[in-house]
């Protein structure tokens, strides 16, 4: 488990100083709006969802540097929608990522603008990362990487949209003080967190042209349960977590009135569901592991991922 442990921390560090690098302080007349980039992208953060691209761009045999843009690109997406979602017209929080949020960092206004900046300059770095490919495929006469890459970048705003991400956050909205039941419920997740945690295996998958084999179709099952899981452990440690690591208060989601897992099925139903999930998704990885054109070394990491995520405490 150390070697995980290891291979985790390396692959964050890698994302930290990229992110470093793609977002520059600066000091011109709205050098108050990188401030509040840089305040909420860097320095803390699991940076879960790069790990997943980083990780599943090597399960299939692709250089990591190919999917790097694409892994800054979904945290700079993520953190955008977490400034957005702390904001007072949403969940209302004033602590991420073990600081002030960016609304009470800064203002509200400047926070709106942040979340923008950030969900815009996402979309610059995956052009940018998607045109590099397509460039160096075209000399080199790989038509079918050239035509794939074509597609990235579209995949990643559907994956953010009304149909995405966004559809997630405006039926979570609904979900505060109106009862929803447990298949609009069920939506929510999978729009809200699990398209930015499925995103990275897409993506991967396409680049490495292995959409419709057996090995995507389980890789992508598996992110699909992950993401699941991952906003279980995210309700339960909303009622039983510790702030201090977790960086965000507790008790949020009961001051909001919202519809849960916890307040679906109770602390020991969500657990089980949980539990489900996580066995689910390391069941899907072994068969994944299996299979011919997949690196050994990611899938194991894969099946530690999910089992550290049952378990995080932050
Ligand atoms: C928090 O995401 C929001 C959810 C989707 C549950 P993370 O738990 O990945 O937050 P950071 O990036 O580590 O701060
Ligand atoms: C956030 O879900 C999901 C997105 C930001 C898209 P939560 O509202 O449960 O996340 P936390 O608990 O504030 O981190
Ligand atoms: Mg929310
Ligand atoms: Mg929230
Ligand atoms: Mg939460």
């Amino acid at each position: 488990m150390s070697e995980f442990f290891d291979k985790l921390k390396e692959y964050a560090a890698y994302t930290e100083e990229g992110l470093d690098s793609i977002m520059p302080k600066r000091d011109n007349y709205q050098k108050v709006i990188y401030d509040a980039m840089r305040y909420s992208l860097l320095g803390g953060g699991k940076r879960i969802r790069p790990v997943l691209s980083l990780v599943t761009a090597e399960l299939f045999g692709l250089d990591r540097e190919m999917v790097k843009p694409f892994a800054l690109a979904i945290e700079l997406i993520h953190t955008s929608s977490l400034i957005h979602d702390d904001l007072p017209a949403m969940d209302n929080d004033d602590y991420r990522r073990g600081r002030l949020s960016c609304h009470k960092r800064f203002d509200e206004a400047t926070a709106i603008l942040a979340g923008d900046a950030l969900l815009t300059y996402a979309f610059e770095v995956a052009g940018d990362g998607a045109s590099s490919i397509i460039t160096k495929a075209v000399v080199s006469g790989n038509e079918e990487l050239a035509r794939n890459a074509s597609k990235v970048v579209g995949l990643l705003a559907a994956r953010v949209g009304a149909e995405g991400m966004i559809g997630g956050q405006i039926i979570d909205l609904k979900a505060e003080d109106t009862a929803i039941d447990e298949y609009e419920h069920d939506t929510l997740c999978r729009l809200k967190t699990g398209c930015l945690m499925t995103v990275p295996a897409e993506i991967s998958g396409l680049l490495a042209g292995k959409k419709e084999t057996p090995e995507y179709v389980l890789l992508l099952d598996y992110s699909k349960s992950v993401g699941l899981a991952f906003q279980i452990r995210d309700d339960i440690l909303d009622v039983e977590g510790d702030p201090n690591l977790l960086g965000k208060k507790t008790g949020m989601d009961d001051a909001d009135n919202k519809t849960t897992f916890v307040t679906l099925y109770g602390i020991d139903g969500a657990r089980h569901k949980l539990e489900e999930l996580t066995s689910k998704a390391i069941a899907d990885c072994r068969a994944l592991m299996e299979l011919d054109g997949c690196r050994k070394e990611s899938a194991q990491f894969l099946i530690d991922l999910a089992g550290f995520l049952l378990e995080r405490k932050y």
